[in-house]
């Protein structure tokens, strides 16, 4: 038996008698672990052998003068050693009070048999604490085998949670045309599937979800960050990473043709780019370009009953004038929630939002609004027309607080946006009279009528078939390109998402992956 296998246990008793009453005790302990024993009879010796370091229990009884228990509880304390009090008589305050001075067991001198399992409790912490240190080395050996195993597989792995990588090796990576390990941390997995798959993989992703036991196997279309598509077969199963349990993608690539190579299917029209959250999000807009809105920080709690919802944890994004760009997330995800900010409808419970180059924070509500009708524009998921006025009356509205314009330059307004926006030839019609697609016209020309900075659309589309849906986002588009107007729009659709030139995904409240048209 080594060492390591040795208890060493102090006998603190200045009589000799409970010392062999100690001795007996541990004598009569099972084989497996030796017990070295020694008797002190002074507080002073009893700090001189725990400055050892290597005894790791002290046994003592009650004690005259600077052996009083409280004495002994006290030294043996200081160095972490536990301490065992059994005493022949001991009143149930002595009880509490010594176990207030840190004794880890009290007892009396006639229960042998709970005395005899306070010491084997303590044996056997020690014999874990003493496997592990012997483990400890042994188990990070054995973890950085496997990260090396892991880094220099042929096989393309990763670690998702949520729908986001989490880590992957070299040939993930390489496979999905990513420079370095580290730039796919954050990246969502649907940005990895071409566009028009990514409803078949979300499913894939449900089936993972709802099975326990197997492993889902699915064969889609993937694409590069260079924009080419390939067949590939992502194998979904569970396990854990750095201790959380997550899910492990294996991807093979060109599996279904059984080759190794990888079969380039089509060159997608979009060159993009997936832009890793760790490189910032400021790095990525151009200096010549006026920012428009940054958000820094920000929370948004909400108290619903005796619960906390945190609706943004930490957001930080920063856009600048003139993008087009998309707040993606499936429901609840706390898009509609970040548009509030923005649009200084709602304030951040912590963090600041800056609205060009405006503080929000700690404003009134009347300079909010005012700063708002300047700089804002609405389009809202439910078009929020007002029903009894017409469509060139919807559009004039926000213009008739605008004090410094004329009739005459109004109704140029308003003309040339119902114009704009193709209904010139429906001005007179009232919201019932018109399709769906038509109102959300309406709302984006009344958008638009104030000439506002930034526009914001809370899922345009969301109530519009998608042909229409498209021909709405086609119009929000060759607007922001013909007159700069800024666009940002939240979405769950993928396909919306893909006309947007920067979408920036939300997942539980947090920017989760960010990527750019190049
Ligand atoms: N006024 C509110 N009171 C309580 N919780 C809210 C409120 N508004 C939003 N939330 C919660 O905040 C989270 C984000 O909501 P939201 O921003 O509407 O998400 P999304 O628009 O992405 O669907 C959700 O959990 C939602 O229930
Ligand atoms: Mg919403």
């Amino acid at each position: 038996m080594s060492s390591n296998d040795t208890y060493h246990v102090l006998l603190c008793c200045d009589s000799r008698q409970d010392i062999d009453f100690f001795t007996n005790l541990l004598r009569a302990r099972g084989p497996g672990v030796n017990i070295r024993t020694r008797g002190v009879g002074s507080l002073a010796e009893l700090r001189e052998c725990i400055d050892d370091g290597i005894w790791e229990l002290v046994l003592t009884t009650e004690g005259q003068r600077d052996l009083a228990a409280r004495n002994v509880i006290a030294a043996a304390r200081d160095a972490a050693v536990p301490v065992i009090y059994c005493g022949v008589s001991v009143t149930n305050e002595e009880v509490d009070e010594l176990l207030l001075a840190g004794a880890s067991d009290i007892l009396r001198r006639g229960q042998g048999p709970r005395l005899f399992h306070a010491v084997s409790r303590e044996i056997s912490a020690f014999r874990s604490r003493r496997a592990l240190e012997t483990l400890r080395p042994r188990y990070d050996e054995t973890l950085r085998r496997c990260e090396l195993l892991l880094e220099a597989a042929d096989e393309a792995i990763a670690y998702a949670t949520d729908g986001v990588h989490l880590h992957c090796n070299r040939a993930y990576a390489r496979i999905f045309g990513f420079d370095a390990v580290g730039d796919l941390e954050g990246v969502p997995q649907l940005d990895l599937i071409a566009p028009d798959h990514q409803e078949e993989f979300k499913e894939a992703l449900r089936r993972y979800r709802d099975r326990t036991d197997e492993t889902v196997t699915i064969a889609i279309t993937a694409m590069r960050t260079d924009g080419r598509r390939f067949l590939a077969r992502f194998e979904l199963a569970r396990t854990n990473y750095e201790g959380e349990p997550c899910m492990q993608a294996v991807v093979h690539g060109g599996a279904l043709s059984g080759r190794s190579e990888m079969p380039v299917l089509t060159e997608e029209a979009t060159v993009e780019q997936i832009v890793p959250r760790a490189h910032g999000v400021a790095a990525i807009i151009a200096p010549d370009r006026r920012e428009v809105v940054r958000v820094e920080q920000a929370w948004k709690e909400y108290s619903l009953g005796s619960q906390m919802v945190i609706a943004l944890r930490d957001v930080s994004v920063s856009i600048a004038d003139g993008e087009f760009m998309a707040l993606a997330g499936p429901s609840g995800s706390g898009k509609s929630t970040l548009l509030n900010l923005i649009g200084c409808i709602d304030t951040p419970t912590r963090g600041s939002v800056m609205i060009t180059g405006t503080e929000v924070s700690n404003r009134t509500p009347d300079e909010l609004a005012d700063l708002r009708a300047r700089t804002i524009g609405f389009i809202f998921q439910t078009f929020n027309l007002l029903p009894v006025l017409s469509a060139w009356e919807n559009v004039e509205y926000p213009l008739l607080q605008n004090k410094q314009l004329n009739k005459t330059e109004r109704r140029e307004r308003v003309g040339h946006y119902l114009e704009m926006v193709g209904l010139g030839k429906h001005s007179k019609h009232r919201p019932n009279e018109l399709s769906g697609g038509q109102r959300q016209r309406v709302a984006i020309a009344r958008a638009l009528a104030t000439r506002p900075a930034i526009v914001l659309a809370d899922e345009p589309t969301a109530n519009l078939d998608h042909k229409t849906g498209e021909g709405i986002l086609e119009l929000m588009k060759s607007i922001n390109q013909e007159e700069g107007t800024t666009f940002i729009f939240s979405t769950h659709d993928a396909k919306v998402m893909a006309m947007a030139d920067r979408v920036v995904v939300l997942s539980d409240g947090e920017v989760v992956g960010e990527r750019h048209k190049i």
